[in-house]
């Protein structure tokens, strides 16, 4: 059978990564959280004591910085390790959550994340979230979907998703963080988020997640079923 890329783009806490994650399950496809990789390389100057605003810092952590993600197909998870280790945990840290579109707007940062995100497209069957995905990462994919949700919803979203994790934290500062992020992201001079022309926009404000992932999974099979 035909395989595709999918992309799933859209700002901060939207359910990109949880949408991703479940139509690569059923497609029988790999998932690929491209946030999770800008979270890693913040955490590594973090906990580093480096500079993403100088450039020798930046040249120095690019050197040293390895990335790969650690599948579990029967609990549908997928682990960032940053030099082997398991870091999937640390990066979803409000401090990272803090940083990641400062150090996302890096241009030598961004050049070496898109250089590793794309070589996942050898074997196509992808599904991969992030900003830029449809635009400049696989501006040639069959099925782009730009996801949006009410602004309020996804402050519920995240304040849920981190008292999940354990994590306490405000929705004030979650409301805070994630339009400081929106501004960011899409303001940015390199590859800022924005829908790309052929993207399907999905607000899945009052969809239920599998409301969501029939409409998607429908897609997908016309594509590539075309
Ligand atoms: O999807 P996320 O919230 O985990 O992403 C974290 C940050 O990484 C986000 O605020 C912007 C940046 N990012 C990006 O610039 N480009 C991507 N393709 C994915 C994420």
């Amino acid at each position: 059978m035909k395989k595709i890329i999918i992309t799933i783009d859209g700002y901060s806490s939207c359910g990109k990564s949880t949408l991703a994650k479940q139509v690569a399950k059923q497609l029988n496809y790999v998932f690929v959280d491209s946030g999770a990789m800008y979270r890693a390389v913040t955490y590594y100057f973090i906990k580093n004591n480096l500079n993403w605003e100088l450039a020798e810092d930046v040249t120095n952590a690019l050197g040293k910085i390895s990335l790969a993600f650690e599948y579990n197909y029967e609990n549908g998870t997928s682990d960032i390790l940053l030099n082997g280790e398991n870091v999937e945990n640390e990066i979803r840290e409000m401090y990272v959550n803090d940083k990641v579109s400062e150090v996302a707007v890096i241009k030598e940062i961004r050049e070496f994340t898109v250089a590793e995100q794309q070589k996942n497209s050898v074997s196509k069957g992808i599904v991969m979230d992030g900003r830029d995905i449809g635009t400049v990462v696989f501006p040639n994919a069959e099925l782009k979907i730009f996801l949006t949700a009410d602004p309020e919803e996804r402050v519920e979203r995240r304040y849920n998703q981190l008292l999940h994790l354990g994590k306490s934290v405000d929705r004030e500062e979650i409301k805070k963080n994630l339009e400081k992020r929106d501004y960011i992201d899409t303001h940015r001079e390199v590859s800022p988020l924005k829908k790309a022309d052929d993207a399907i926009t999905l607000d899945n404000t009052d969809l239920t997640t599998t409301e969501q992932l029939e409409i998607v999974l429908g897609w997908a099979n016309e594509k590539i079923n075309n």
